[in-house]
């Protein structure tokens, strides 16, 4: 078999380890035991409607809703007729007790420059913010676009959004001026909201420069803030942008927060799906907020004197769920860390959790392989004991670094929660619950409370137990997305048409006798890079737009450190391949899409392999890619027509 995916999957399969949920976890855990996980389970199965609308009394309402759940395949409308405010849940709901002078966020800079924001400072600083956005002409319904440093400006400047109803809209700040302008345009986005610039590894990143070329493309946005981070020498256009601190210095404290109706748009957040056009998957209020904090508190068991730390990034799903809403809304203290885990040494996270004494820690498996590539030194030389739980996120975790992860990091006293979600599902849907769940490593385990996942072939059958097959929910969920901004269309296609009533979340698993769940990779054209999505024909189309490039394949090759490195294969229409070719093809990406998707390899082709009704042979090229077939000098042309010939007669 020479899939890289199929051979990935045969290792997960044969995995039989087992870890139970240490004694001293589930002694003071609020779900603790299989059977405590299994009764809430069935409770939710029982009567789901009974089950979100009892735990809805956890948010704050203005007004109660009249109804859970009015399901119109495929859209659905949580707690209707109520009113809430997300940032009310966050901050206000927190104020008249011991939480208000309790941290809420506690920040470190790149440089070592740290702050800590109580809820009481929080409050007033969104509240400031809040006005802000307002003096700006901003309003219920108009869309904010952010592109900033992870400082917690970036929480405030959200929190406000989803204080007056306003839909914020964060694009990561390793996208392009070409992708800001594009996502602008599509959401016309109204306020830019951005920094003079960001640390990355001790260099500082242009920010506002790139802003300024992307503002020159999105006519909707009018105005534009800017934060002051590192300093940094920055244009400012009269009339157009404007200093925050200045803006803070006029603006008052008092913003009541709107009570809003429960289906008012929160955000939208562009991601990667099987065309060129990323999606905006658009999220709303009272259905998301519920969703972010049931899950955050079920998945991490959370307490109240703990320290939370994840290492997301806020430009995701991940950091808007689990670094933003959902601790917050459950009172926890979030720590925040601007930069590299490199900078100025490899041991950065090993020596704040040690200083901070953090207890949960939330990141990716690209990053716990490059921790293990930089040798364990770094962290055995630091004490971890503060650590109580350990999670995982972004793309499966391989049984081996899983194995790292619980002895080098967790002491092998700390449950991990692998936690399988997508941007469309707005939380965490698969996990184990720490003080609850026997772990497998590599396995997401067991769908949480309210997720009731199957597993399908291709006419939308039940596979056969074991098998592998299309995984998709049966039954709507709190935190599930309400559409793609602006394309109704799309939003059916793309979801709800291949397996009629029931939600198509784009990847292939399994289930295996124990009821555990493995994922084994998407059912589309999307690569998983670091843990973030990319599509290979978005990468494709930025190659084409190239003057020398007739025609491109992009796909995944297997790699040590990021899961899946991205191999683009171009034939040319003119110039010669080579070194400085390649080069400039890569940087022609990077300025199209950003860093994130800059092409690991650039190989040229005469002509590329397709079948006979002339699609690209992807998995040929996978092939190639990954080494497991070599076609001579990769800085010359390939040649795939043998190749290509040789697996057409193999069918
Ligand atoms: C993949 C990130 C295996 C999956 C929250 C999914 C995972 C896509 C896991 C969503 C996991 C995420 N195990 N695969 N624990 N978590 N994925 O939208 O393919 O950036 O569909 O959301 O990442 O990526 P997204």
């Amino acid at each position: 078999m020479t899939d890289p995916h199929a051979g990935q999957l045969d290792t997960v399969m044969h995995e039989a380890r087992s870890f139970p949920p240490p004694p001293e976890v589930s002694a003071r855990a609020h779900i603790n035991s299989p059977e405590a996980y299994q009764a809430l389970w069935d409770e939710a199965h029982a009567d789901p409607e009974a089950f979100w609308g009892k735990l809805a009394g956890e948010l704050h309402w203005f007004r109660p809703f009249d109804k859970v759940l009015e399901w119109e395949e495929p859209f659905a409308k949580w707690f209707v007729g109520g009113q809430t405010n997300v940032s009310y849940n966050c901050l206000d709901a927190h104020l008249d007790s011991a939480r208000r002078n309790k941290a809420a966020l506690i920040w470190e800079g790149e440089p070592g420059d740290t702050r800590v924001l109580t809820y009481q400072m929080l409050h007033t600083e969104v509240c400031k913010f809040a006005n802000v956005l307002k003096e700006l002409g901003v309003g219920e319904g108009d869309v904010v676009s952010l592109y900033m440093p992870l400082v917690p400006e970036l929480a405030i400047a959200l929190l406000a959004c989803a204080r007056i109803g306003a839909v914020h809209s964060v694009i990561f700040a390793g996208f392009s001026s070409e992708a800001i302008a594009d996502r602008n345009h599509d959401a016309q986005a109204k306020l830019q909201i951005t920094a003079d610039a960001g640390w990355r590894r001790g260099k500082m990143l242009p920010l506002k420069e790139t802003v300024d070329a992307a503002l020159e493309k999105s006519p909707s946005v009018q105005k534009c803030v800017v934060l002051r981070r590192t300093g940094s020498e920055v244009s400012m256009r009269e009339g157009r942008d404007f200093w925050w601190h200045e803006l803070m210095a006029q603006a008052s404290p008092q913003c009541e927060a709107a009570p809003l109706d429960s289906e008012t748009p929160l955000f939208i957040l562009y991601t990667s799906g099987s065309t060129g056009k990323p999606k905006g998957i658009k999220h709303t209020a009272a259905g998301y907020n519920l969703y972010a904090k049931k899950t955050f508190e079920w998945v991490f068991d959370y307490h109240e004197e703990d320290l939370y730390w994840c290492t997301a990034d806020i430009g995701w799903i991940t950091g808007h769920s689990y670094v933003v809403y959902g601790p917050l809304s459950a009172g926890a203290s979030v720590f925040m860390y601007e930069g590299a885990p490199n900078w100025p040494n490899e041991g950065r996270f090993w020596e704040i959790i040690e200083r901070y004494r953090v207890n949960i820690f939330y990141t990716a498996p690209t990053a716990i392989r490059a921790f293990i590539k930089w040798g364990d030194d770094w962290v055995t030389s630091r004490d971890l004991s503060s650590l109580r739980v350990l999670g995982t996120v972004g793309e499966g975790i391989n049984p081996e670094a899983w194995m790292w992860y619980h002895e080098k990091i967790g002491g092998g006293r700390c449950p991990i929660v692998d936690t399988w979600w997508q941007t469309e599902t707005g939380g965490i849907m698969m996990s184990p619950l720490p003080g609850a769940t026997p772990t497998k490593p590599g396995s997401c385990t067991k769908p949480l409370p309210g997720i009731e996942p199957a597993i399908v072939d291709v006419q939308g059958q039940p596979v056969k137990p074991g098998n592998g097959g299309w995984l998709v929910m049966e039954r709507p969920w709190p935190g599930m997305l309400r559409g793609i901004w602006g394309d109704e269309q799309r939003y059916r296609e793309q979801y709800w048409s291949k397996v009629p009533g029931k939600y198509l979340a784009g990847d292939n698993a399994r289930r295996d006798e124990d009821g555990y769940y493995w994922i084994m990779g998407r059912i589309d054209d999307v690569l998983n890079v670091a843990g973030h999505r990319l599509s290979t024909i978005e990468i494709e189309s930025a190659l084409v737009s190239h003057p020398k490039v007739a025609e491109a394949a992009a796909v995944g090759r297997p790699d040590d450190i990021k899961g899946e490195a991205v191999t683009v294969f171009v034939t040319l229409k003119a110039g010669t391949p080579g070194e400085e070719l390649r080069n400039e093809l890569k940087q022609h990406v990077r300025e199209q899409i950003g860093a994130v998707a800059q092409p690991d390899d650039v190989r040229f082709a005469a002509t590329l392999p397709k079948t006979r009704s002339g699609k690209i042979m992807r998995r040929l090229l996978r092939d190639v890619a990954s080494g497991s077939e070599t076609v001579g000098d990769t800085t010359t042309l390939e040649d795939f027509n043998v190749l290509a010939k040789l697996r057409r007669d193999e069918k």
